[in-house]
């Protein structure tokens, strides 16, 4: 089984709780997303490789460590992903970012792929998808399958959302049961019109400023 992490760092649950908020706007709402991308994105990349590089400082010549193996690709799930794209790339600048279009249906809340552009080297790249709210895990599920059947390697892939519930977790990990999942809070359910309780309403309103 993958890994499911909560990154619980002090910084990240401080920033939750203020988009958390009904009250806060578009500007500071999507701003505070992109800085909690950033400071996830420093989490999740903590197992990234390093190789050993001889560099020659003033003093003299040593060996030290620099980042080895996959350059990373993000990829967002149309449209709220796209909201955590920025902040990961303050990271790493030279990902490249591929997108998959999922939306979901209102009445009976299934996800529809409309949009698939990857980078041409999946297969060789660490794979971050991003989705802030894992909420059936239906996107997920659906855009990691996506990924699969154009040869990303199940190892290579990492879920990242900002708020995930049980029922999408478990879905998620029961259909990709060899993804990591990195979440910044689990909360407590699904309610009946498919929102999470208490999450943050609709994460791609709220990043866009639309309804
Ligand atoms: N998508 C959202 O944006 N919010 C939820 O609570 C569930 C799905």
């Amino acid at each position: 089984m993958g890994k499911f992490e909560v990154l619980d760092h002090p910084l990240i649950q401080h920033k939750l709780t203020l988009i958390r908020d009904k009250n806060v706007g578009t500007k500071f709402f999507r701003e505070t997303v992109n800085e909690i991308s950033t400071l996830m994105g420093y989490e999740v990349s903590r197992d990234m490789p390093l190789e050993d590089v001889e560099v020659e400082t003033p003093i003299q010549k040593t060996v030290k460590k620099q980042l080895a193996g996959k350059k990373v690709a993000i990829i967002p799930i149309l449209r709220a992903g796209l909201g955590m794209v920025d902040g990961i790339l303050e990271l790493i600048p030279a990902a490249k970012v591929g997108h998959i279009g999922m939306y979901r249906d209102e009445q009976t809340l299934k996800p529809h792929e409309y949009f698939v552009k990857l980078p041409s080297d999946i297969d060789q790249r660490q794979l971050l998808v991003v989705d802030p709210m894992l909420a059936t895990g239906g996107s997920a599920i659906m855009a990691i399958d996506a990924l699969k059947k154009r040869g990303a390697k199940p190892e290579n892939i990492k879920f990242v959302c900002l708020v995930s519930a049980p029922e999408g977790v478990k879905a998620l990990q029961e259909a990709h049961p060899d993804v990591d999942i990195y979440t910044a809070a689990l909360d407590e359910r699904l309610n009946e019109d498919g929102y999470i309780v208490p999450g943050l309403g609709d994460a791609g309103d709220r990043l866009f400023g639309t309804k």
